[in-house]
């Protein structure tokens, strides 16, 4: 199945006593969107443009640069075009290999190149967990990433790699946190942590995760540090969803699952990520998103800079042309 080395560990009481690395990703994408209405009425959210390629592609490539090639996403109702994206297109490659414009064909043909995508549909909205819980057949006891569908990180500052890797040594959860502002701790799933005996700086800034709360006010909130859209789990996960209640905003939260396993022994660490996250979930984030990228690209990030600059210059909104 995998050409990946197994990887023998040993790990703390309460977890398995060995971890194969993880090599298929799941994407939760079937949510309503509904910061982002009306667009997102008939229009999957994941589908948005950050200049000319939809967010979920940037999320599916940062899967497959860290050798993942199994993608599972989890749909829901009018979300099947996201499938379609990663579908091979014959009419319009015919007609762009007759113009000979080799570099659109390569752009049509590449998200069908990346890798193997399979959907399973969410069939009710009850939360991030229940959609994490929708993957058990197709995953099954293995280690498994997650990649939540409207935020990913800066290609040139990746971190999935160093999450399997530290997921392969301990065999329990691994997360990826970042710093918030107090008041934006309602937003996240929030951890409480203590350091690491420096076992695993090879691999970052790794502390050792000693509580999970999803959605704290900022005067529950036990730190800063709040949990990015980046999980690699034990297959074990799976079941102890089924046993989450309904937790915050009334919806099975895959936070309140990983904190359940915490609390019976199974390691959970995490990587303090400083690199570059771009969160396209709320229309703020995403216009940053689309602002930075365009910013950056090698055939139009010069003249969409000028533009910006003189435009950002300029005294009154639309004055510079
Ligand atoms: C989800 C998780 C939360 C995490 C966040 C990251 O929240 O439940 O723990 O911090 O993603 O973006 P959501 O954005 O679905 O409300």
């Amino acid at each position: 199945m995998s050409d990946q080395p197994e990887t023998e560990v040993t790990v703390h009481a309460g977890a398995t006593t060995g971890s194969t690395r993880a090599v298929k990703a799941v994407i939760p994408a079937a949510g309503l969107a509904t910061r982002f209405l009306p667009a997102t009425k008939a229009v999957p959210k994941e589908l948005l443009p950050v200049v000319d390629r939809p967010v979920l592609q940037y999320i599916v490539e940062e899967a497959t640069a860290a050798g993942i090639r199994d993608v599972l996403l989890i749909t829901g109702r009018g979300k099947t075009s996201m499938v379609d994206h990663f579908d091979r297109r014959p009419d319009l490659e015919a007609r762009l290999e007759e113009k000979g414009d080799d570099a659109r064909l390569a752009a049509v043909r590449g998200p069908s190149e990346l890798a193997d995508i399979f959907t399973c549909r969410q069939h009710e909205q009850l939360g991030l967990g229940h959609a994490v819980g929708c993957a058990q057949s197709h995953v099954g006891d293995e280690p498994f990433a997650v990649l939540l569908g409207d935020e990913f990180v800066k290609p040139s500052e990746p971190l999935l790699p160093a999450m399997l890797e530290l997921q392969a040594r301990t065999g329990g959860v691994v997360l990826a946190f970042f710093e918030v502002p107090p008041a934006e701790t309602k937003r996240y799933g929030i951890a409480s942590v203590a350091p690491t005996d420096g076992e695993f700086a090879d691999l970052g800034d790794v502390v050792e995760v000693t509580g999970l709360v999803e959605k704290p006010a900022p005067e529950e909130a036990p730190s800063n540090l709040a949990v990015l859209g980046r999980y690699v789990l034990p297959g074990r996960i799976f079941e102890a969803i089924g046993r989450t209640e309904p937790g915050a905003g009334g919806e099975i939260q895959l936070t309140d699952a990983m904190e359940l396993l915490r609390a019976e022994g199974v390691p959970v660490h995490a990587i303090v990520y400083r690199g570059t996250r771009y969160d396209t979930g709320m229309p703020l984030g995403y216009l940053q998103t689309v602002v930075q990228i365009a910013a950056e690209r090698d055939d139009l990030g010069a003249e969409f800079r000028a533009w910006l600059a003189e435009f950002v210059a300029s005294d009154s909104p639309g004055g510079a042309q």
